[in-house]
């Protein structure tokens, strides 16, 4: 199911945003090079909101034990995230992104 998530330039290069659709978190990414991607909202660790972490060569750092993430394949880093996080197809029509939160 495609669900509008947030306007195109919600998102600044290379950073990340929260979402919320139907009481569920999700983060959504743009990359240096103008692609989206979304993931689980959580950290798989400790469930600590990824948006409020930091994007830097394609991965993101969770704020609270700095666990890493690739943002585009969820996979986890190593220590302390040891579980991948979900990811999400991700569109974009007009300035608008979806996210396929089937
Ligand atoms: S809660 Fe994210 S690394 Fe611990």
């Amino acid at each position: 199911m495609w669900v509008p998530a947030c306007k195109r330039d919600d998102v600044d290069p290379d950073d990340v945003i929260g979402v919320e659709y139907d009481g569920v978190d999700y983060a959504v990414f743009r990359s240096p090079g103008d692609e989206y991607f979304a993931t689980a909202g959580h950290c798989t660790h400790e469930r600590e909101l990824l948006c409020d972490g930091l994007v830097m060569d394609g991965e993101i750092e969770c704020p609270k034990h700095l666990g890493r993430f690739s943002y585009a394949t969820g996979e986890a880093q190593g220590a302390p995230v040891l579980v991948d996080l979900k990811t999400y197809p991700v569109k974009v029509e007009g300035d608008t992104i979806y996210l396929d939160i089937t």
